[in-house]
């Protein structure tokens, strides 16, 4: 990794493991936009840059009849911006005192630094040489910095802009993007991931046109509706050949991302915190940081492009104490008891399944204040001694000494009506003054803007936590902000309000994880909802979906694995049938789908008989034979189930010495061809055994002749296999 500066050109070469980013400052003072893609030589390509033969539709500030002159439209720079011939859509747009909103920001210098600074208050990647390029605007006072990292062991980029105001009045941001980056005129699709309750992130993929093209969510949260991620995909790109971009915003508020093809064919990524809704005061001497982004590119398609986010997250992002350490095996009660549980039934859930592998025991929702049912007690986080006679003590004492540990479940940031918390404070509960609020599984929020109300959370959570021997947390959130108000804002700033309950919430993960290093934290959100980066910086996993079916999940975990490690989705074995689709399916079935991922049980365990006991043990066993390919290995989609009746996933060791291959077919034909899989990720040379088909074979075969899978009888059928470099 290197970051390097032509002093004779102004050109800047931002080097990844096998990426090249350019840019330069041109005669102007703009940095305008070179090159984003595979390494290539540190040679001069401002050529490419020509204006050719184009209307020039503004002249630089002050310029007219000057040589060299283009127009802004056509000239790409870092940042995008307002009102100075530039049409495209802006990264920044500022509000000086005057009610002037146009700016333009100019080459002021550069620092390369050996150490990324972190953000203040919001969650980074950590590591990679740092590039901070300073615009300025002479005029108004008011700057961008543009900070670009770059790593020597993955293909991403991490930006974003800290914009100041050096002036002595207020200027309003109306919007302030993380990042823009261009891409040279081409036949483009955007690839982005949709989804709801229990049907999260399903792959679409549509071809670019002129104009823009967004993604976004207005929830102060991310949201399954669309994830913060978008990729940028050649036209003839697939899932293994081809140029692939793309952008995974780290936030968890209300956010956008848009791909704008311009009119010179050309295309404009760029987005940040969502401009909806927003406008941020910046004080005099103030300055204002974005979220990061984390911009990733594949030469090797769809899969390359996901297997560098995958790096990136886990080298870069995740909690280093835990992303490549054995996750628990859990045993959760929620589908096995929803509210309806007593120490008893609970310890009789771990005693079914103590000794098969499984290590630790969850106790969802309703262990606390008055909660027989989803209407009352969230954020009166104590104990609920009726319900569980000898406290929480007395399960854990029991599970403990069955071998296993104990979690516990929380949500928060929520807070019932019929709570006594709210009774003492409903200004707590985000809400209007004389408006009725609305209800979302009959509860309210907390106003994460307000720090007394973070302070009670903090509070709260880590008194429950510093009392009992608790080893995990599972950390839910299951509605979204109606009313974007705070009792404890100024009107003036009550349109910070999203982004203020985004910085709410990171003091609130920061402070509860921090001060409690030995507890492994897991992220929820009514299913998979709040499934982003920014999350999986403070919890190394986050439960996938509330649907765990298995021929649903094969769609569900094809769709995550695009932006996400396998690491980071939890993924359960619960009852069949299926509680939300009502569909049967093999005991083996559901192991083999959840075993790609942080894997664990969720159903009731004590109408287990012997040999459901002993086959649980069995997937344990193999499950532990292949968790260190799920936590570091490399991630090839082989089959894709929203294109065909079978779904496969390979995934490969680092040192191509180890891989395992998951195979599924949904429903059974009569007489069908031979299903060949052809592999992939091998290594050519290498000879791999796989015990399963009790074959020695290259892994040139492997991923040319393949192998043939032959199901058993029946629906939604699994095989896997294993292979050992012999
Ligand atoms: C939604 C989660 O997705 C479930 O796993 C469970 O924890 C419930 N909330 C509890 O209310």
């Amino acid at each position: 990794m290197a970051i390097y500066f032509d002093k004779e050109t102004k050109t800047f070469y931002l080097e990844g493991k096998s990426t090249t980013y350019a840019f330069y400052i041109n005669n102007f003072g703009y940095a305008e936009h070179l090159y984003y893609g595979k390494r290539i030589h540190r040679d001069y390509i401002i050529y490419t840059r020509s204006e050719g033969v184009r209307s020039c539709i503004a002249t630089a500030p002050g310029a007219d009849n000057v040589s060299g002159q283009k127009s802004f439209h056509h000239m790409n720079p870092e940042i995008s911006f307002f009102g100075t011939g530039d049409y495209r859509e802006p990264t920044v747009h500022p509000r000086f005192a005057s009610g002037d909103r146009l700016t333009t920001l100019l080459y002021a210098g550069h620092e390369i630094l050996d150490e990324k600074p972190a953000i203040s208050g919001m969650p980074s990647m950590r590591g990679g040489k740092t590039l901070v390029l300073h615009l300025y605007d002479e005029v108004k006072s008011f700057g961008a910095d543009l900070y670009y990292t770059v790593f020597d062991d993955c293909d991403v980029i991490a930006r974003r802009i800290v914009y100041y105001n050096d002036s002595g009045d207020t200027v309003k941001l109306d919007r302030a993007y993380s990042f823009a980056m261009s891409l040279p005129s081409g036949e483009y699709d955007m690839l982005s991931l949709h989804g709801g309750w229990a049907c999260e992130r399903q792959p679409e993929r549509v071809p670019l046109h002129y104009g823009v093209a967004s993604i976004d969510s207005k929830r102060a949260t991310s949201s399954a509706t669309l994830n913060p991620f978008m990729a940028i995909l050649g036209r003839d790109t697939t899932e293994s050949f081809g140029d692939a971009w793309s952008v995974s915003l780290i936030y968890s508020s209300s956010f956008v991302l848009k791909a704008e093809i311009t009119s010179s064919g050309e295309a404009l990524l760029l987005g940040g915190i969502n401009d909806f809704d927003f406008e941020w005061q910046l004080g005099a001497g103030e300055s204002f940081e974005t979220p990061e982004v984390a911009i990733a590119y594949s030469a090797d398609g769809i899969g390359g492009m996901s297997r560098a986010l995958h790096d990136a997250m886990r080298d870069h992002l995740i909690n280093e104490k835990y992303v490549k350490a054995p996750r628990p095996v859990l045993i959760n009660n929620w589908e096995g008891t929803y509210f309806n549980f007593t120490k008893e039934k609970l310890c009789a859930i771990a005693d079914a399944v103590a000794g098969t592998g499984i290590d630790t025991l969850v106790l969802d929702d309703g262990w606390f204040g008055k909660r027989d049912d989803d209407k009352s007690g969230l954020g009166d986080w104590f104990v609920n001694e009726k319900k569980l006679v000898g406290g929480l003590d007395g399960v854990i004492e029991h599970v403990h000494s069955v071998g296993m540990k104990f979690g516990l479940w929380f949500e928060p940031e929520m807070i019932s009506e019929d709570s006594d918390i709210f009774r003492a404070h409903p200004e707590y509960a985000i809400g209007v003054p004389d408006r009725a609020r609305c209800y979302s599984r009959h509860q309210f929020m907390m106003d994460l803007t307000n720090p007394e109300v973070r302070d009670y959370i903090v509070n709260s959570v880590n008194a429950i936590l510093g009392k009992h021997k608790i080893d995990y947390v599972k950390w839910d959130y299951n509605r979204n902000v109606t009313e974007f108000f705070s009792l404890a804002l100024d009107s003036e700033l009550q349109s910070e309000f999203a982004h203020r309950y985004a910085l709410g919430l990171y003091d609130i993960c920061d402070r509860i994880v921090s001060a409690n290093p030995d507890i492994f934290f897991e992220g929820c959100s009514g299913g998979g909802a709040r499934f982003d980066p920014a999350i999986l910086y403070y919890f190394p996993q986050v439960w996938t979906s509330d649907n765990s079916d298995a021929e649903e999940r094969t769609r569900i975990q094809y769709g995550t694995s695009i932006a996400y490690p396998l690491s980071a989705m939890a993924c359960h074995v619960s009852a069949s049938p299926n509680h939300q689709v009502g569909r049967a399916t093999r005991l083996a079935t559901r192991g083999d789908i959840a075993h790609l991922g942080a894997t664990g049980y969720e159903l009731d365990t004590t109408v287990f008989t012997d040999d459901d006991r002993a086959a649980v043990k069995a997937q344990i066993e193999a499950y532990k034979k292949m968790e260190r390919l799920v936590l570091e290995g490399d991630l090839y989609r082989i089959e894709n189930p929203y294109t065909s009746n079978y779904f496969s996933f390979m995934i490969v060791s680092k040192d191509k010495s180890q891989a395992h291959l998951t195979c599924y077919r949904s429903l059974n034909h009569c007489n069908p061809a031979p299903h060949r899989v052809i592999m992939q990720g091998l290594d050519e040379n290498k000879q791999y055994y796989i015990p399963e088909l009790n074959l020695i074979l290259h892994g040139s075969v492997l991923m040319s002749v393949g192998i043939v899978v032959n199901f058993g009888k029946g629906d939604f059928e699994t095989k896997v296999y294993h292979l050992e470099e012999k």
